[in-house]
């Protein structure tokens, strides 16, 4: 597991620019994005639906990325596709590539991907409810040898010392914030090197938002690359370095996340956010082509 941290996230990016121009042929050691998760190019179809399309997405080791998007965007499905969990929704990658760690994950069972180090908590803080909290983190660590288990569940207790507290109690006495604390230390008790996280904080009170964010936070600080899913576009831009916005399937907009945070479409649309005023005079059209200017220098892409 690394601590590395990312690499830096200063100056605009062309995101498409990075993913179709020359220099990403040129992989290896010098690459920045070397051991992190490298998605190019991903379709995913239920059937006839096309859930996602010409998705380009990374995180590099050590960092935390974000993926934003309302409801139905895609969110969920891109995770699916990486952890290797879309057959079990009679979903399927149909074009693109998924690679971490430098090798393809796109193929792999599920089980293999958690295997490789990749591992998801799904939406809804899915937790064993008739099963005790020790029970359940138990279950995340199947698999894994005993001297490593038992070390990941001390990491465990230690970012959620109420789980311990709670080792005997049935996991659906919980409530919904130590649910989650629990989804998310079963996933760790297999070790990940990259977190797959879907909407943490959905339905939490603040408080509570506001302590997974936190978790988040140590867990990466502790060499664990994220990958959050979150509608809670506050929270995920201020743990994210990087963050990508999912409409209908498409990211249409990814970079920095200090940038997209201060960008006036995703103040506005995620961030619920007026745009920010600029120096004309109160009353006066800004005229066409104002917003323009203003509004950032994001990536900006339609594939
Ligand atoms: N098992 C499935 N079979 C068919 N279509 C599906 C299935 N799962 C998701 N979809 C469709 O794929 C699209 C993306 O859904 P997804 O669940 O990935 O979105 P999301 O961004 O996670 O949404 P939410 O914020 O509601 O969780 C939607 O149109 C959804 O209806
Ligand atoms: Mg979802």
């Amino acid at each position: 597991m690394s601590g590395e941290a990312g690499p830096g996230t200063g100056g605009p990016e062309i995101e498409g620019a990075e993913i179709e121009g020359p220099q990403i042929a040129a992989p290896g050691a010098a690459d920045p994005k070397a051991g992190g998760l490298e998605i190019r190019g991903l379709e995913v179809r239920y059937g006839p639906v096309r859930a996602l399309r010409g998705v380009h997405l990374a995180v590099p080791r050590g960092a935390v990325a974000a993926v934003l998007g309302a409801n139905g965007a895609g969110k969920t499905t891109l995770l699916r596709a990486v952890s290797g969990t879309l057959r079990f929704h009679r979903g399927a990658i149909t074009s693109g590539t998924v690679a971490f760690g430098g090798s393809r994950l796109d193929g792999v069972p599920a089980a293999a991907v958690v295997r490789r180090g990749v591992v998801q908590v799904p939406e809804g803080r899915r937790v064993f409810a008739r099963m005790t909290v020790a029970e359940n983190l138990r279950a995340g660590a199947l698999g894994v040898p005993g001297r490593r288990a038992a070390a990941a569940r001390e990491r465990v207790l230690e970012l959620f010392p109420v789980l311990a507290e709670r080792a005997h109690q049935r996991a659906g006495l919980l409530s919904g914030g130590e649910q989650q604390m629990l989804a998310i230390g079963r996933a760790l008790m297999a070790g990940p090197s990259l977190l797959l996280l879907d909407e943490p904080t959905l339905g939490l009170a603040p408080l509570m938002a506001a302590r997974i964010a936190d978790t988040v936070r140590q867990i990466n600080a502790q060499g664990t690359s994220v990958l959050l899913v979150e509608q809670n576009a506050a929270m995920a831009l201020a743990l994210a370095e990087r963050a990508y916005v999912l409409e209908v399937g498409e990211v249409t907009l990814s970079g920095p996340a200090a940038e997209l945070a201060a960008s006036d479409e995703v103040r506005r649309r995620y961030l619920g956010i007026g745009a920010p005023e600029t120096d004309r005079p109160v009353g006066t059209d800004p005229g066409p082509g104002h917003e323009r200017h203003e509004r950032t220098r994001l990536a900006r892409w339609t594939a």
